[in-house]
């Protein structure tokens, strides 16, 4: 998004839970690409706060291990940058609920923030969701949860998953809401931050040609596809209390559907883009049993490797039901879209990692090129989301030569020909926004319920049924009942 909001003039990061992979590999990366294309404020630290004894020294080293190069190419300025940022990086060692090693970290921030300024303080929970209450009420305890006009700004990121239904949910937003008000919580789904994820707006809202044909008219069905080649990576502890559907369905395919269906907003302001997401995701009718497909996957070999099944892995109880895979048909009940399946499918342990959109056009009505040629495939749209972002449609195309014969063709963006560059990571551009006050891509309490509620029942109808997933190998292309969900919808299976 354009950042038009302002940087503050001074400013303390704090990452609790800053021992854990995502602190280390994405936020203290992230934070320091901000900080080498010069987007930080000339006063700032970054404090980590977790369990496990560190001294800053070890900490720094800790971080330095995933830090890049990537926006100061050349040893020597890199490590200058590198210096400079580590020295400002600090440490605190902390229980989570105890209000003593809160002061410590208050203390610790307040020597290095500048008594003349406004500070703006960032806590970044990077913890499981369970300790953000007892963290959110200790801050408060600390006194380090309050705004003061003038003095300080007080701004929380939480991450997903936030609760596992729609009143576990709700619950934890009560819990923050105690203590923090919902200006300064910032929900963070960091598909939003993907960069072709912020073109879906300008695609469809910054060219003419998009709109008119963006509808049931026009549009025959939408698939959002996300598949990954891996398994659960050592966080099956994690992954098997959630499943693929809380994991990623409901937030980043969802959040995705939301900006290709939604309408144009107002304006660019946040809460004018988050009222047109959620009154699209309210339009969408709970998914129900007959509406999804669940699957697991079962050891196979896939590239010269064996891999276990994702009952094999370390931490996955032998009789789990959890979902590694899911296709689920929505529907969008407005004027737009009325009949329109969206097909939503994502799972791990598949034979690739992408995620693409793809807008698939009717077919030409009595089309005058049917006869001379076997029937001419429809447009489509595909917006790749990853990996080699970009954009591309096919279209029909006569071939060259003396007889008409037709071919599909690809007009191919490719954001690795086009622009010049690095891509900005998910984590840069949303630390920018969160820094920047900027909340257009964040989730508002009122999404975060839209977007429960059209899982939480079919959730519960596959949990409390103990429905088991279908079976597929790893490395291959999904349950097959996925093809048979996807045939009852007339969609062409990816
Ligand atoms: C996370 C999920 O939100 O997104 C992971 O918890 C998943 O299971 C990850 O692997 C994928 O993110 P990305 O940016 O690598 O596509």
């Amino acid at each position: 998004m354009e950042h038009t909001m302002s940087t503050p003039s001074a400013l303390s990061i704090v990452v609790i839970g800053a021992s854990g992979d995502l602190a280390v590999k994405k936020i203290f990366p992230a934070l320091f690409a901000l900080y080498c294309r010069k987007l930080l404020p000339e006063s700032f630290t970054c404090h980590g706060f977790a369990r496990s004894p560190m001294s800053d020294e070890q900490f720094r080293n800790l971080l330095k291990e995933h830090l890049t190069c990537r926006y100061t190419p050349g040893e020597t300025a890199c490590r200058q940058y590198m210096d400079v940022f580590l020295n400002r990086c600090f440490y605190t060692i902390g229980r989570y609920d105890s209000v003593d090693d809160y002061q410590n970290l208050k203390a610790a921030m307040e020597k290095h923030e500048p008594a003349s300024m406004q500070v703006t303080r960032l806590f970044y929970f990077s913890i499981p969701p369970f300790l953000f209450g007892e963290v959110a009420k200790s801050l408060h305890a600390a006194k380090l949860s309050e705004d003061h006009p003038g003095k300080n700004a007080c701004r929380i990121v939480v991450e997903k998953p936030f609760g596992r239904d729609r009143s576990s949910s709700d619950a934890l937003t009560r819990e923050l809401s105690r203590v923090f008000t919902e200006p300064q919580t910032y929900r963070i789904d960091h598909y939003l931050g993907k960069e072709v994820v912020q073109n879906l707006m300008v695609l469809r809202f910054a060219n003419l040609i998009f709109e008119p044909l963006w509808n049931r008219n026009n549009i025959a069905h939408v698939h959002i596809y996300w598949s990954e080649d891996i398994g659960t990576e050592g966080r099956a502890g994690y992954f098997d209390k959630y499943g693929i559907l809380r994991d990623v369905m409901q937030n980043h395919l969802l959040q995705m559907l939301a900006l290709v269906a939604m309408e144009e907003p107002l304006n660019l302001n946040p809460e004018s883009v988050r009222n047109e997401k959620v009154k699209v995701l309210r339009a969408i009718s709970p998914v129900t049993l007959d509406d999804i497909v669940v699957g697991q996957y079962t050891a196979a070999e896939y590239q010269g490797k064996q891999h276990n099944g994702y009952l094999g892995e370390d931490g996955v109880p032998a009789d789990s039901i959890t979902p590694t895979y899911a296709a689920a048909v929505l529907k969008v009940h407005n004027r737009r879209w009325d009949g329109i399946p969206f097909l939503i499918s994502a799972g791990k342990g598949l034979h690739d990692r992408k995620t693409e959109i793809h807008i698939a056009f009717r077919h030409v009505p009595a089309n005058i090129f049917a006869a001379s040629t076997s029937i001419p495939a429809a447009n489509e749209l595909l917006i790749r989301v990853q990996p080699d972002a970009g954009i591309s449609l096919n279209i029909m195309t006569k071939v060259p030569g003396l007889r008409v014969a037709l071919r599909e063709t690809e007009l191919n963006l490719s954001y690795a020909a086009a622009f010049t560059g690095e891509i900005p990571d998910a984590y840069e551009s949303l630390l920018l926004d969160v820094i920047q006050g900027d909340k257009s891509l964040f989730i508002r309490a009122d999404e975060l319920e839209a977007a429960w509620d059209i899982f939480t029942p079919v959730l519960h109808d596959l949990e409390s049924c103990t429905i088991p997933p279908q079976p597929y190998p790893f490395g291959g292309h999904g349950p097959k009942s996925a093809l048979a969900l996807a045939a009852l919808h007339e969609i062409t299976p990816l």
